[in-house]
């Protein structure tokens, strides 16, 4: 007889998605459960008459792809907002917490159309810009030739796949990505893999916020993130000296009916130890 009242696990075992994933679903869809102190309960029954009505894995697999989609449509117009919604104050604001050093090599995770960069380029050796979208892509190839950078590489991957041997950067950036990731340990773990030992990640995103609308209208997958959660994931993915703090900057964004939101900004970092 199958078990009746299900835990975390093997809840997660049952939709066939991780744990990580169901947890994610749990904050933002009406899955029936339970919690009970800090557990989560499951009826099995109740899980598999959501499973018919809802299909959790077309939810999480459906959302990553139309990430992708979603970037390759509006890469034109994301770059001339970009450009001017975010002022020279983002890339500064983040330089004054991660010093860089002219002879490091960094990647750029979720590159986009390149605006963050642009600017790392112009102040180290070798910047590997990486992205899903390859619209994108296209238009960070276009910028970096603008301003006769030769030293960017742009590559088309996946951020949980990365295409390079471990220990490649002395820098790992992601700026913007990770609210577009179902599972940021997974993508965090992967940064970790191909950090040189003392090497570090930044990641820039953007706080907790309630504004629903970025789920369908941006393809977000979080609600922007809390420095307690980013602080846990890095310490998981195996990271140690971890720091999460303001950026001291917003990000701006609209919707189709012109509703504007104002989120605040978040810095976290975390260093490789030597094993
Ligand atoms: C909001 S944009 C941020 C772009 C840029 N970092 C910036 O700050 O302007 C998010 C970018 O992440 C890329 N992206 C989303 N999911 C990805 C994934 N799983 N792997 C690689 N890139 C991804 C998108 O294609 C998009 O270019």
């Amino acid at each position: 007889m199958p078990k009746e009242v299900l835990n975390l696990e093997e809840a997660s075992e049952l939709l066939g998605v991780s744990t990580k994933t169901l947890l994610k679903i749990l904050r933002e869809a009406e899955v029936p459960a339970r919690k009970i102190g800090r557990e989560w309960r499951f009826y099995r029954q109740a899980l598999l008459h959501w499973l018919a009505s809802g299909n959790s894995l077309a939810y999480t697999s459906a959302a990553e792809q139309g990430v992708k989609d979603y970037f390759d449509q509006v890469a034109p117009s994301y770059h001339e907002t970009r450009v001017q919604q975010y002022a020279k104050d983002f890339c500064d604001l983040i330089f004054a917490q991660v010093p860089l050093e002219p002879g490091m090599s960094v990647a750029d995770i979720g590159c986009g159309t390149g605006y963050l960069t642009k600017a790392l380029a112009e102040r180290v050796a070798k910047v590997t810009g990486v992205d899903a979208s390859t619209e994108m892509l296209a238009i960070a190839r276009r910028e970096m030739a603008q301003a006769n950078l030769t030293n960017v590489e742009l590559v088309n991957a996946e951020a949980a796949h990365l295409p390079f041997p471990t220990s490649s950067f002395d820098l790992v950036f992601a700026s913007l990505l990770l609210h577009h990731i179902s599972d940021p340990v997974e993508v965090l773990t992967e940064f970790h893999r191909v950090l040189k030992t003392n090497g570090q990640v930044v990641i820039v995103d953007v706080k907790e916020h309630q504004h629903h609308w970025v789920k369908t209208e941006k393809h977000d997958l979080w609600l922007g993130f809390s420095p307690a959660e980013l602080a846990e994931w890095l310490q998981e993915a195996g990271f140690r000296e971890e720091r999460v703090q303001d950026l001291g900057c917003d990000c701006y964004t609209t919707n189709s009916q012109g509703r504007a939101a104002q989120i605040k900004m978040i810095l976290a970092t975390g260093r490789k130890p030597a094993t």
